[in-house]
């Protein structure tokens, strides 16, 4: 069985464009919105594709009118593309993203599975990549074999006791120094990490004419060519 694992597409639908993967289940890790300028066809594709889905904190945002206070860096770029996230999405999308649960539980090919966008602990803001210590403590009050995890856009893989912990690195916002999309597989128990380039000046072009202010665009263009979050 081929498990594809996508997270923080981010309303990037030229990055979500380029997982060309066949799979037999589709877990979203949350994150399907805001920051990028084209909700909409991330959206459907998350409808049409996922066999599971959660709802990220930026996802939470957007459905519940969070307003992003102004500022810089990542803050400032929330807070400029968020009200566009509305304009764009119909009724049904985001109604689509309202009803999507926190966590979800199941089991595939005999393992025990628990997705969360951030951490079991605080599913949806929690910022921790492949810190052991932290996450046998948080484990502790978990009971699955594998936790599928996004929202700090880096990848990685950390086996804790007989949990395996797997971050598919960001769809749409890489920030770990490689623009390229990425996203993961599991198949065979086995985790392949994968980056595939996309056209990045098709994001940028879109984000140009969505009405995004141009310094927005610019910090962007920065951020997505780099891989790298912006310094403020
Ligand atoms: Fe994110």
């Amino acid at each position: 069985m081929k498990i594809l694992l996508v997270a923080d597409i981010h309303s990037n639908w030229p990055a979500l464009q380029a997982v060309n993967e066949t799979f037999d289940a589709c877990l979203v890790l949350g994150d399907i919105v805001d920051y990028g300028t084209d909700p909409g066809p991330c959206v459907d594709w998350v409808r049409r594709n996922a066999t599971y889905a959660i709802r990220g904190n930026h996802d939470h945002a957007v459905v519940q009118q969070v307003v992003a206070r102004g500022g810089t860096g990542l803050k400032g770029l929330a807070a400029a593309a968020r009200p566009l996230q509305r304009q764009q999405l119909d009724r049904s999308q985001l109604k689509y993203l309202s009803k999507l649960p926190v966590t979800q539980s199941f089991r595939l090919e005999g393992l025990s599975y628990l997705m969360v966008h951030a951490t079991p602990r605080d599913p949806l803001d929690e910022y921790l990549a492949n810190d052991a210590d932290i996450w046998r403590e948080i484990l502790q009050s978990v009971d699955a074999d594998v936790v599928c995890v996004g929202h700090t856009h880096l990848p990685f893989e950390l086996d804790v006791g007989k949990t395996k912990v797997v971050n598919p690195g960001s769809v749409g916002q890489p920030r770990d120094g490689d623009p390229r999309c990425s996203y993961a597989v599991i198949e065979d128990g086995k985790v392949g990490f994968h980056r595939v380039e996309y056209d990045i000046g098709a994001t940028i072009t879109q984000m140009r004419s969505s009405g995004l202010a141009p310094w927005a665009v610019q910090l962007a263009d920065s951020m997505l060519r780099t891989g790298c979050r912006p310094l403020l």
